[in-house]
């Protein structure tokens, strides 16, 4: 078993000073650091070993065009499904508007595609696009006074709803909330309503199993997971996913080009025109790699065993209110104190060298929801260790101090 708190070591932006201060960062919601050997993977492709994929008889193009497959088979087994149900696309972003353009297609007989409160606005725009291409209507889950989903209510909605589509995260990247996902998979399965899970901040702390899981479609984003910015992809369960139109169009994922028509090839080929991010997926897949070396309920247990010492540190801090599902969380607190705005805090714990977010996080209905027009966000990854949490608590006090 590994012992997690080494793992740090393998991070080579720990060694940088910020501003002249050591980095405390706490803003892995919003991007994960890279362990070195993700870094590395990047800099020898370009040095040793660039080529275009599928395109060339020579060495260095099959040898990228191997790498780039094999990284499907990497993530495919990370997930635990199969590779050719694994598409390569820029991020979860573009994961979930290929989702809404295309499923939009299924929704003869039933026009009503369910989120829940919590989404990203990335898991919200696209869908208004659908619906506003479909006449469908957007409907949203039921929040407990809490700010957690309210399952019971949520089970009777989609019952009663009989939604086209459910798309919804597995962890808000907000309050880090973990969803109750398996029981609404299991009711939309039995109304034949389509499952798109939001997985962009579950990846790297549930590592989820979707075989288990059950859903139809799970999208994500390689750079909330140790991997570089600019790539990500989807799962799609296969029969429904080589039945999605084409989103994009170009080269090879054609099958045949006439200027009358053209043809395409299957999925997933037939979602990913032009030259890929070749180096991006590459290194994704060494980030699969490195968190696959790492003992699955160690790292949690080493996240949670964080968390809880966060939480009950800012907890003791008088005038503090954390927001959100504090017993179901993949490491994040989402936080005010008293009326200060969020953008001041921010700001001066900025100045100590904590690297956290502030605002709305790209959710402001979930905002609105919670009445809040922002948090200050700490989010912890397994790098992560007492000394930040330390660090952030100074800070935070003396950040309080020149406030009050
Ligand atoms: C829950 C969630 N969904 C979707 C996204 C969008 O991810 P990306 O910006 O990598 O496309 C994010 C990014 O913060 C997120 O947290």
């Amino acid at each position: 078993m590994n012992d997690i708190a080494q793992l740090r070591s393998d991070f080579p932006i720990f060694d940088v000073a910020v501003d002249g201060n050591p980095l405390c960062y706490l803003d892995s919601a919003a991007t994960s650091q890279k362990p070195q050997a993700v870094i590395d993977v990047i800099k020898n492709y370009y040095s040793q070993e660039n080529a275009n994929v599928h395109r060339g008889l020579h060495t260095l193009s099959q040898r990228a065009t191997q790498r780039y497959e094999m990284a499907r088979e990497t993530l495919a087994e990370f997930l635990n499904v199969t590779s050719r149900e694994i598409v390569w696309t820029s991020g979860a972003t573009e994961s979930l508007n290929l989702l809404a353009f295309g499923l939009t297609a299924s929704f003869i007989g039933r026009e009503v595609i369910l989120l829940s409160p919590f989404e990203h606005h990335a898991n919200i725009v696209p869908w208004q696009e659908a619906a506003k291409r479909t006449g469908a209507r957007i409907e949203i889950l039921p929040i407990t006074e809490q700010g957690i989903l309210d399952l019971p209510a949520s089970l009777k909605m989609i019952e009663q709803l009989r939604p086209a589509v459910l798309s919804i995260a597995q962890a808000s990247n907000t309050l880090g909330n973990i969803h109750p996902i398996e029981p609404l998979i299991e009711a939309c399965k039995k109304l034949g309503t389509i499952t798109v899970i939001d997985g962009a901040q579950s990846l790297l702390h549930l590592q989820p199993d979707l075989t288990k899981l059950g859903c139809d479609f799970f999208v994500f984003s390689a750079h909330k997971a140790l991997g570089p910015t600019g790539v990500g992809g989807l799962f799609g369960r296969y029969e429904l996913l080589n039945a999605l139109p084409v989103y994009k169009t170009g080269g090879e994922m054609i099958a045949t080009v006439r200027f009358s028509d053209s043809t395409y090839r299957d999925a997933p080929e037939k979602f990913e025109p032009g030259t890929p991010n070749i180096s991006g997926v590459i290194a994704f897949s060494e980030a699969i790699k490195y968190l696959q070396a790492i003992d699955k309920v160690a790292l949690h247990q080493y996240e949670q065993k964080l968390y809880r010492e966060l939480l009950q540190q800012l907890t003791a801090i008088d005038g503090v209110t954390v927001h959100g599902d504090t017993n179901n969380n993949i490491g994040i607190v989402s936080f005010s104190y008293k009326n200060e705005h969020h953008y001041d805090l921010a700001t001066l714990l900025n100045s100590f060298g904590v690297a956290v977010r502030s605002g709305h996080h790209c959710t402001q209905p979930l905002m609105a929801q919670l009445g809040l027009d922002g948090t200050i966000r700490a989010s912890l990854a397994f790098y992560n260790n007492n000394q930040d949490i330390n660090r952030f608590i100074n800070a935070l006090e003396a950040s309080i101090d020149i406030l009050d």
